[in-house]
């Protein structure tokens, strides 16, 4: 089979690799029609994370369930399905609590797996034409349609992105109708971050960023696009707090109540934009946050950085605004989405017509385009 393989920094390769199997009664092996190209693919193209050389990557897998083992009960060849990027068990402490990005059995070394990811378990990515589902049962979603419908964009980010942009704005951020929000990013994760507060009653949605392209998506989607190469992102949605006009008394809740983190490690520095800041966006969010509101980092912050680019750090240790965050009483919640306990939530919202994330797509490809889209989404990156 074809697949999307690491050969060094900022080089991936379209190449021939033995085909996924069953490995277990339990796999199912799914032909894969879509997948999608995510910022923490970028991290290991990037050379950041200590990625192998012929790993395969991608993690955003939806296709059609070509053959099953024999211990498979729910799903059957020919089943469209999306597949969640943290593989797990179904069955452990962990994932009957619904936190399947912590399943225990899944990876030998510790919690959690995912496809396609360095130091995630020695499963091969999904930027391939076949994949090997472990505990099928349990990871694959049905979704109706045929593959290439009106649906595949929609359907392939439930896999990944809409579900992090989901769990950042819900569970991470606690996003409560008449909430303020914004979101640090316009990537893929930053946009369906800022559409999910929206879906979920956000008063207003701010959406920082300093691409125009991606300033233009979020205006699209219904945010208001905060552009940071034209001053300091905090003070410009102060002002525009400040224009609308604060109730009386209610001048102290200027800034935000639920602040997103949808960049990472690799966050520009506002001051000189040619260097990494990995502290850039905890240093905003804590000025912006309201007294007693949350911040949700969803953005990835990896153990060790092995090719620090200028401005950034090797080490894990970033400095945080402790003080400021405990004089307001901030809660601050990090972590990888819990894939599993919203994808049916989310496929049900899109197929009932009241979310289309498809919305956010800009760039379509084969697999044999994958370099060139690798390329085209590190062009204007630092270092
Ligand atoms: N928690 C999870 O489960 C999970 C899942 C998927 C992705 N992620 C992570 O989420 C992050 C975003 O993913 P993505 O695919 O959208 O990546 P992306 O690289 O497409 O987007 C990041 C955006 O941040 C912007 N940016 C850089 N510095 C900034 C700053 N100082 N202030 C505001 N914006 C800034 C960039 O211009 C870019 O548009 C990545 O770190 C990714 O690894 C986490
Ligand atoms: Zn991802
Ligand atoms: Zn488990």
């Amino acid at each position: 089979m074809r697949a999307v393989v690491y050969a060094d920094v900022r080089t991936v390769e379209v190449r021939e690799v033995p085909d996924a199997t069953l490995e277990a009664g339990t796999d199912a092996l799914v032909r894969i029609t879509s997948t999608a190209l995510c910022g923490t693919d970028l991290h290991m193209y990037d050379g950041r994370t200590g990625a192998e050389p012929g790993l395969v990557f991608g993690h955003e897998p939806l296709g059609v369930i070509e053959q099953v083992g024999s211990a498979v009960q729910t799903v059957r060849p020919g089943t469209r399905v999306v597949i969640p990027t943290h593989l797990f068990c179904g069955t452990c402490v962990m994932c009957a609590r619904g936190l399947s990005a912590a399943c225990l059995r899944v990876r030998a070394e510790g919690p959690g797996a995912a496809y396609g990811y360095a130091g995630m378990g020695p499963y091969r990515g999904a930027q391939a034409d076949l994949l090997r589902v472990p505990w099928a049962d349990a990871n694959c979603v049905p979704v109706p349609g045929e593959p290439g419908d009106g649906y595949e964009d929609d359907f392939v980010l439930l896999a990944d992105a809409f579900v992090t942009g989901w769990h950042a704005t819900a569970t991470l951020a606690g996003v409560e109708p008449g909430d303020t929000v914004a979101v640090f990013g316009a990537g893929t994760i930053g946009l369906l971050s800022a559409y999910s507060a929206l879906i979920r009653g956000a008063r207003v949605v701010y959406c920082v960023d300093g691409v125009d392209a991606r300033l233009d998506k979020a205006g699209e989607i219904g945010a208001v696009p905060v552009d940071f190469r034209r001053g300091d992102p905090v003070e410009q949605i102060r002002a525009e707090r400040a224009r609308a006009g604060l109730p009386l008394g209610e001048e102290k809740l200027g800034g935000i109540d639920k602040v997103v983190d949808a960049v990472g490690f690799q966050a520009r520095d506002r001051e000189r934009p040619d260097q990494e800041r990995p502290d850039q966006v905890i240093a905003d969010a804590a000025r912006l946050v309201n007294p007693a509101g949350a911040i949700a980092v969803a953005g990835v912050y990896p153990e060790k950085d092995l090719q620090p680019r200028p401005g950034a750090s090797a080490r894990e240790e970033l400095t945080a605004p402790w003080g400021t965050l405990f004089s307001k009483g901030v809660s601050v919640r990090f972590g990888r989405t819990h894939d599993r306990r919203y994808t049916v939530l989310l496929r049900d919202l899109v197929v009932s017509g009241r979310a289309r994330p498809s919305v956010i797509v800009t760039h379509h490809g084969t697999l044999a385009d994958a370099p060139e889209l690798y390329a085209a989404s590190t062009a204007g990156r630092t270092g």
